[in-house]
């Protein structure tokens, strides 16, 4: 019997981030609907783990060109047709620190893992992608839309990826490459515990000075980010669900906000005015943290 054609039917993707969380569960999820899925990761033990769950793993950091070019370099050799159908943008890091006090080293580092690796990535797999006409699908996050307090960092390269993302697809439109943006709202994946032991860190290495200034609200906001993810995140599923429509919707959408609190912190971005965004979203964080000190959640 002829076997029914999968929604990847044999297609190639690439996914970046695939260790851990968004990145792993997507890859999983792809190759389960039948496409190739090549997973970026850092680490031997994740090519190895990778490879196990039936993925073909690639080594790529977003912080070393040569690796990206090498990664690009293994797809084309091993891909008969030449053809990638999807890039799947996922890697990520959260870099907490209040903005006045952040050390230029550290934002540059946000910068780059979370902007300027994903057009590295792009630009390096880009030939094959337009010999598929294929898709690109950048995780962005509802930081792109609404700026918290103390990951401005990681906002600020959020709001980029989004800006990145809408040029690219203009720029690709005669190419026929598509480009997503997927919005997660908040995941429980292992970013809230790495969040929290971050903003912890950082807090003890602040200068006197900077404890003057923010007090312990950079501590406190902090954590409220990391437990609210952790207590109220989706699971990382519901973004596998929308990266797989990213690819394969006839029509694909250029933004999928998903997640526990991505369609409310979208919507009240088009709404509300600045100022009144301002105080919903210093009110929000002042009661998760005051719960938080007292017990009530
Ligand atoms: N979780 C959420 O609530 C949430 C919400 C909105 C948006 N997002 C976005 O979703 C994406 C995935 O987040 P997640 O929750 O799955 O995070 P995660 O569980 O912390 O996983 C992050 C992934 O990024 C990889 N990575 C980190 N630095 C890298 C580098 N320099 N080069 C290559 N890979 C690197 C990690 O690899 P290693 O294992 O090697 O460190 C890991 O695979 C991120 O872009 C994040 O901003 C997440």
């Amino acid at each position: 019997m002829k076997a029914a054609p999968t929604a990847g039917n044999g297609r190639a993707v690439v996914v970046t981030g695939a260790s851990r969380g968004i990145g792993a569960v997507s890859a999983v999820r792809l190759s389960s609907e039948g496409f190739r899925v090549y997973a970026a990761v850092r680490a031997a033990r994740d090519a190895d783990e990778a490879r196990t769950l039936g993925l073909i793993p690639l080594r790529l950091d977003l912080t070393d060109a040569g690796s990206i070019e090498a990664a690009a370099h293994q797809v084309t050799a091993d891909l008969a047709d030449g053809e990638l159908y999807g890039l799947v943008n996922s890697a990520g890091i959260v870099l907490p620190a209040p903005l006045e006090h952040m050390r230029a080293a550290d934002f540059r580092h946000q910068l780059e893992v979370g902007l300027t690796g994903q057009l590295v990535v792009t630009q390096a797999f880009l030939p094959l992608l337009r010999a598929a006409r294929g898709r690109i699908v950048n995780v962005s996050s509802v930081s792109g839309r609404v700026a918290s307090p103390f990951i401005g960092a990681y906002s600020a390269a959020k709001h980029g990826l989004e800006g990145l993302s809408d040029a690219l697809r203009r720029e690709l439109r005669p190419s026929g490459v598509h480009v997503s943006v997927v919005q997660p709202g908040a995941i429980a994946t292992e970013l809230p515990a790495v969040l929290m032991r971050d903003v912890e860190a950082a807090y003890a290495e602040l200068p006197p000075v900077a404890r003057q200034h923010y007090g312990d609200t950079f501590l406190r906001y902090g954590r409220a980010l990391a437990e609210n993810h952790a207590r109220h995140g989706s699971p990382p599923e519901t973004v596998a669900r929308a990266v797989l429509a990213a690819l394969t919707a006839r029509r694909p959408r250029t933004r999928y906000a998903v997640g526990a609190q991505a369609g409310s912190v979208v919507t009240a971005s088009r709404l509300l005015p600045d100022r009144l965004l301002d105080w919903l979203l210093l009110r929000t964080l002042e009661r998760t943290a005051a719960g938080r000190s007292t017990g009530r959640r």
